[in-house]
């Protein structure tokens, strides 16, 4: 798993990981910053962790490769991003071709990017939400996993409405993981499909 900040979501799949039945195991957890929460939640529960800061290489595809080789070191079957706030590059893309999960506090394809919660209350919407993606080589622009709304109440800011969003991303992100490695997935054109009607299994 791949974290920048305080790592609920990580927290949340650790938590579900503790069941056998989950079906999944968190083989390590990387981030692009020290200090970050999610590095030290991991570190408590004895899941290997690693650092890799975009400013210690000195281009980013050296970066890139980098991170690529530490996440290929631990042969993640899949590689979920939890609040990763770095684009990945060419190397990664090609190591884990299809195998890496994002989560975005939106319903995309509305407000992609660093600032979506904020952009979505700007914009006056009255619903938003979170979306569980594969990460292709654009900017929150691939096939989407799973969605779910959440209202936009009128005496939300920023931070309540990311707090309460946060809660329904947690569930989904633990929800669509564990169908994904209990029950493969498949994506044709943009249509990402888990479980039965998933076809050929991924997994
Ligand atoms: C989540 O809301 C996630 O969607 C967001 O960071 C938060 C991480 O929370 N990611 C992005 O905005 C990526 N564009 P956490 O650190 O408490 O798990």
């Amino acid at each position: 798993m791949l974290v920048s900040g305080t790592g609920s979501i990580l927290q949340a799949l650790m938590d579900a990981c503790a069941d056998p039945g989950y079906g999944a195991r968190i083989v390590a957890v990387g981030a692009d910053r020290t200090g970050t929460g999610g590095v030290a939640r991991a570190e408590a529960a004895g899941i290997p962790t690693f650092v890799r800061r975009l400013k210690d290489s000195p281009e980013r595809f050296a970066w890139d490769r980098m991170l690529t080789s530490e996440c290929a070191a631990f042969e993640p079957d899949l590689v979920i991003m939890a609040g990763f706030l770095k684009l990945v590059g060419a190397d990664f893309l090609r190591q884990f071709d299809g195998r890496i999960v994002n989560t975005h506090p939106a319903l995309l394809p509305s407000f992609p990017g660093l600032h979506s919660v904020r952009d979505a209350l700007r914009h006056g919407v009255k619903v938003t939400g979170c979306s569980v993606i594969l990460v292709d080589a654009g900017v929150d622009s691939g096939p989407i996993l799973a969605q779910e709304s959440v209202p936009v109440l009128d005496t939300d800011d920023e931070a309540t409405l990311h707090e309460r969003i946060k809660v329904a991303e947690r569930t989904l992100v633990v929800d669509t993981v564990g169908r994904m490695v209990r029950d493969g997935w498949s994506v044709q054109e943009r249509r990402a499909r888990i479980g039965a009607s998933a076809g050929r299994a991924r997994w």
